[in-house]
């Protein structure tokens, strides 16, 4: 009888190519694709759907997406009936290139109908393929159920889109205007998500600083309607109605939220970041000491020409009031190597910039044109790969180094961290994340529920990673073991 029962139930893989967005997404497809009674599988080859949650902040990200579509093209051929369904930001941008190389494609959808997933596939199924793209939508991903990764964190989407322009970026296009999610919906769903067990949460934005300004331009005007406070929150409402709800208002909600122990938040734009935000992490404890602060470039005529609003002194102030300001400040960030135009002056001024923020860590990206954004069209001011690698090369060894040395300033000290599970390289090793979002991989001495709060001691340091010694479990976790798909 099981067997029989086994036999029935249907399968699906799904892949994230994207951002913490892209991955919320993700969460949010997976929640619809189980509440229709299919199991997650790793494998492709048992899978009756297959997903692919596409990104196109690069063009490698294109690349690894048609290669994949080209492979699972005979996997398509041996199983007529595998539905495959192409979403997110690429499907968003490349509609009809996809339904032109892969006509094997199911359906294809963007990121402003991740909701439609499962209906999408049911219509398919009767009909044949489909591509279903909108433009904008008020619904947010946070709405739909659910299927999370970790059972003790959640991500929690404040505003979708982007109003900024920056020369080199995707997102705008891809990802619409900017809106934000009502102040009262989002403290809602974060003592939902307290309630349901889950400690730290992270919320997402591509802009966060701006969180609110939409909301606030709908109220202007004498008369207040009487749902303000839900849309703008209390502190704008009573603060004579200041530009927008800050965001370290918000900061400060979440976190008073009972059963949150972490808040974090990303990304905070350098030109928006005010002292109330810094103000906020460094009277609030559960607001982790991180702060992950895209830099894109240390030179004023590269930062000018990225449109990004702030010079590398100015973002050098920024972090100096923070670090002041936050004890134990850990400091991340994004960097772009060969926008157009960058010369060797202008780099140098990168790795000088970088030297002296001292990252504890940075994603570092060769500039990649993306069709349709300014840069793009800069054709003559292109640097070549060679220059633009060769720079790289440099430029990570500066920030191994300042990483390597931050974790190393932690060896001998004893750090809390929220434990993940089995480490992926050694099964007797288990990994933790400390307030710092370093990962700690210590021997597994005792078996220990991923999402307990422990505290350990920093034993040794690796460049990107630590090694550590439990030292005592500090508290269990309070999700049940698998939390079940829900609509929130
Ligand atoms: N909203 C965030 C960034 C989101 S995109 C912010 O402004 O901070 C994430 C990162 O991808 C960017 O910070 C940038 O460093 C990188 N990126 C975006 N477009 C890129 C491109 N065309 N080429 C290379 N890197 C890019
Ligand atoms: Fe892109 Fe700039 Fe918006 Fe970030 S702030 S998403 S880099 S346009
Ligand atoms: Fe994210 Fe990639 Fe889209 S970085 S917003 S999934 S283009």
């Amino acid at each position: 009888m099981p067997n029989t029962l086994w036999a029935v139930i249907r399968k699906y893989a799904i892949r994230t190519y994207g951002c913490q967005m892209n991955e919320h997404d993700t969460e949010r497809i997976a929640g619809l694709l189980e509440m229709d009674g299919l199991q997650q599988t790793e494998l492709f080859e048992e899978a009756d759907v297959i997903v692919l949650n596409t990104c196109c902040i690069r063009e490698n990200a294109d690349n690894k997406l048609y290669g994949q579509l080209g492979n699972l093209k005979k996997l398509k051929e041996q199983r007529p009936d595998l539905q495959i369904a192409v979403g997110g930001c690429l499907a968003q941008k490349d509609r009809e290139i996809i339904r032109d190389k892969a006509p094997h494609v199911d359906v294809v959808f963007g990121t402003h109908n991740v909701g439609r997933a499962t209906g999408l596939l049911a219509e398919a199924r009767d009909n044949g393929p489909i591509t279903e793209i909108i433009e904008e939508s008020e619904a947010f991903p946070s709405a739909l159920p659910v299927k999370r990764n970790l059972s003790h964190a959640a991500w929690v989407t404040i505003q979708i889109g982007c109003d900024n322009s920056c020369a080199f970026c995707i997102v705008p296009a891809v990802r619409g205007r900017e809106i934000s999610r009502p102040y009262k919906e989002l403290v809602g769903e974060v003592e939902g998500l307290a309630a349901a067990g889950i400690t730290e949460i992270t919320l997402l934005g591509q802009n966060v600083n701006s969180y609110g300004r939409d909301l606030t331009l709908k109220l202007r005007g004498d008369e207040l309607p009487p749902n303000a406070e839900d849309l703008a929150g209390k502190a704008w409402v009573a603060g004579s109605r200041r530009s927008r709800p800050l965001f370290s208002d918000l900061l400060r909600s979440v976190a008073a939220v009972d059963g949150i122990r972490r808040v974090r938040y990303t990304s905070p734009h350098p030109k928006d970041l005010r002292p109330e935000t810094i103000s906020a992490m460094s009277e609030i404890a559960e607001l982790c000491e991180h702060l992950h602060l895209p830099l894109q470039s240390g030179s004023d005529e590269v930062l000018a020409a990225m449109h990004r609003g702030y010079t590398a002194d100015r973002y050098l102030e920024k972090v100096k009031r923070a670090r002041d300001q936050i004890d134990d400040l850990a400091l991340s960030t994004d960097i772009i190597v060969g926008f157009p135009g960058e010369r060797e002056v202008d780099f140098e001024q990168t790795l000088e910039v970088a030297a002296e923020a001292r990252f504890d860590n940075a994603y570092t990206f060769v500039y990649s044109p993306r069709p349709g954004t300014e840069a793009a069209e800069l054709i003559d001011e292109y640097v070549p790969a060679s220059v633009a690698s060769a720079r790289m090369d440099r430029l990570r060894k500066v920030i191994e180094r300042s990483s390597r040395l931050g974790n190393e300033s932690r060896v001998g000290r004893r750090e809390e961290i929220i434990v993940e599970g089995s480490s992926k390289r050694d099964p007797n090793m288990l990994t933790g994340r400390t307030r710092h979002n370093r990962l700690v991989h210590f021997p597994a001495n005792q078996p220990i529920r991923s999402g307990s709060y422990a505290q350990v001691e920093v034993t040794a340091a690796r460049t990107f990673n630590l090694l550590g010694e439990l030292v005592e479990i500090t508290s269990a976790p309070k999700h049940r073991t698998r939390i079940p798909v829900v609509a929130s």
